[in-house]
C-alpha cells in the first residue's frame, strides 16, 4: 500500500476493494469545490444534502462555487436525533420525486450527522448511488467522513442500522471550522488526539506545540492537524475495511466513551469528550498492567487534559457503566477487549480486563478530575464569526 504523507499538499488516497477515492483537504476549498468535483458532476442530476444550521451559514457559498451545476437542494432538521430511518425515508422520498437516477450524485454537506445518514441514503437508494462526503466539523473531517461506514440509530441503540458504503471523495476544507462552537472543535480534537496516540507521534507533537493555534483555528496548524488524521484514517481503512483487527485499533478510548455516553443517555457528553474520558481510562490501565511507561501516561494525561473543558464524571452510575460496557461490541468470549497503548504512537488490543478494574479507574479520575488543573483554563478569545 502506498503510504499516505499527511503533511504534503497532494490528496489522501483511501484504496479498499472495488473503491478508490481522494480526500481533499484545502483552506477555501469550498470556494472551489465544483472545480475540485468538475468531473464528477459532469452531465448527472446532483442533489445537496444538508442539516439546516450547515446551509445557512454555509449554503449560499458552496451553491455559488458548483455553477453551473444547480443541485436540488434536501435539508433535514440539525441534530442526532434526527439521524434515523424516519429521515432516510424523507431523503430517498424526495429523491425519487425530483427525478434521482442510478447515475444521479448525491453531495451530504455537514457534520457526522448528515454525512452518516447521506451516505446509508445513498448506499439503499436505487440500491446505491454515487456520493460525496463534505464534512463541515472536525470530528467529521478527521475522523467520519473518511472510511465508508454509514448509518442511522434505532431506540434501542446508536448506528444499529448501517452499511459499508464509500464516497466518492471527501472534500474537507478547514475554514468551515470558523463558525462551529468551540465544545464542537475540541471535541473533534480529541478523536485527533487519538489518532495521535494510535500511530503518529509527531502529530502528537504538533497537538502539544500549537495547541492555542489550532484551539483559534489559525489555518496551518489545524490544516496539519486534519491532513495527519485523515492520512491516518486512510491507511487504517485501506488495509482493513471491515473492522478487522488493524481497524479496532481507531477505537482507542471509545470502550469507556460509549459506555458513559449509553451511561447518561447521550446528555452529558459530546461523542469525543465521552472518548477524552476514555482515553483517560485506557491509560491508567495501561500502566496498571505494565504495559505503559509512568512518562509517556502522563504525556497523554498532560495532552488530553489541555484541551478541556469536559463535563465531569461527577453521579456517574457505575452500575449503569458497567452494563454498557457489558454490551459492548468489543466484548468477545465474555471478556473486555481494550485498545490499550503502549507508547505514544503504538497501540495493542489486550484482552480479560475485568470491568470491576475499569469501574475502579472511572472512580479514581472522577476524584482526580485532570480538566480542572490543566492549562485550557488560560481564556481563548470567542471565535464564532459569520463566514
Ligand atoms: N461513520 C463513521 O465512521 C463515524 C465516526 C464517528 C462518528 N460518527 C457519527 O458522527 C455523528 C456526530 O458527528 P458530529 O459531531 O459532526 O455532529 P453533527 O453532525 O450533529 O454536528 C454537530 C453540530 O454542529 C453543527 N455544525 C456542523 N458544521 C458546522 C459548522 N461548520 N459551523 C457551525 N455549526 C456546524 C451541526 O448543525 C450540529 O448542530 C454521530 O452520529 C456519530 O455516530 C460516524
Ligand atoms: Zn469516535
Amino acid at each position: 500500500m502506498t503510504r499516505n504523507d499527511g503533511r504534503a499538499s497532494s490528496p489522501i488516497t483511501v484504496n479498499v476493494p472495488g473503491a478508490s477515492y481522494s480526500i481533499l483537504i484545502e483552506e477555501g476549498l469550498l470556494d472551489r469545490a465544483g472545480q475540485a468535483m468538475e468531473r464528477l458532476l459532469a452531465g448527472r442530476t446532483v442533489f445537496l444534502l444538508s442539516d439546516t444550521t450547515v446551509w445557512s451559514l454555509w449554503g449560499r457559498k458552496l451553491l455559488r462555487s458548483l455553477q453551473p451545476c444547480r443541485p436540488r437542494v434536501i435539508l433535514i432538521p440539525t441534530g442526532e436525533r434526527h439521524k434515523r430511518l424516519a429521515t432516510v425515508e424523507k431523503i430517498t422520498s424526495e429523491l425519487a420525486q425530483h427525478g434521482a437516477e442510478r447515475s444521479s450524485l448525491l453531495l451530504a454537506f455537514g457534520g457526522g450527522v448528515v454525512g452518516d445518514i447521506g451516505g446509508f441514503a445513498a448506499s439503499v437508494f436505487l440500491r446505491g448511488i454515487e456520493y460525496v462526503q463534505i464534512p463541515t466539523t472536525l470530528l467529521a473531517q478527521v475522523d467520519s467522513a473518511i472510511g465508508g461506514k454509514t448509518g442511522v440509530n434505532l431506540t434501542a441503540g446508536k448506528n444499529l442500522v448501517g452499511t459499508f458504503y464509500h464516497p466518492r471523495m471527501v472534500l474537507s476544507d478547514p475554514k468551515v471550522l470558523q463558525t462551529l462552537p468551540q465544545r464542537q472543535l475540541r471535541a473533534g480534537l480529541f478523536e485527533a488526539i487519538k489518532c495521535a496516540v494510535i500511530g503518529d507521534p509527531d502529530l502528537f507533537t504538533l497537538l502539544e506545540t500549537e495547541r492555542d493555534s489550532i484551539l483559534n483555528c489559525r489555518p496551518e496548524a489545524l490544516l496539519n492537524a486534519i491532513r495527519a488524521c485523515a492520512a491516518l484514517k486512510a491507511r487504517v481503512v485501506s488495509l482493513d475495511e471491515k473492522e478487522g483487527d488493524l481497524r479496532r485499533i481507531l477505537n482507542f478510548g471509545h470502550t469507556v466513551g460509549h459506555a458513559l455516553e449509553a451511561a447518561t443517555r447521550y446528555h452529558r457528553f459530546l461523542h469525543g469528550e465521552a472518548v477524552a474520558w476514555g482515553m483517560l481510562a485506557a491509560t491508567r490501565l495501561a500502566v496498571q498492567h505494565g504495559r505503559l511507561s509512568g512518562s509517556e501516561a502522563k504525556r497523554i494525561d498532560a495532552l488530553v487534559a489541555s484541551y478541556g473543558p469536559v463535563p465531569s464524571l461527577e453521579t456517574i452510575d457505575s452500575a449503569a457503566v458497567a452494563r454498557s460496557l457489558a454490551v459492548d461490541k468489543k466484548v468477545r468470549e465474555g471478556k473486555l477487549h481494550f485498545v490499550l497503548p503502549r507508547r505514544i504512537g503504538e497501540v495493542e488490543i489486550v484482552a480479560g480486563i475485568a470491568p470491576r478494574e475499569v469501574i475502579g479507574v472511572l472512580k479514581e479520575l472522577a476524584k482526580a478530575n485532570p480538566f480542572l488543573h490543566s492549562k485550557q483554563r488560560t481564556a481563548l478569545p470567542a471565535r464564532r464569526i459569520q463566514p
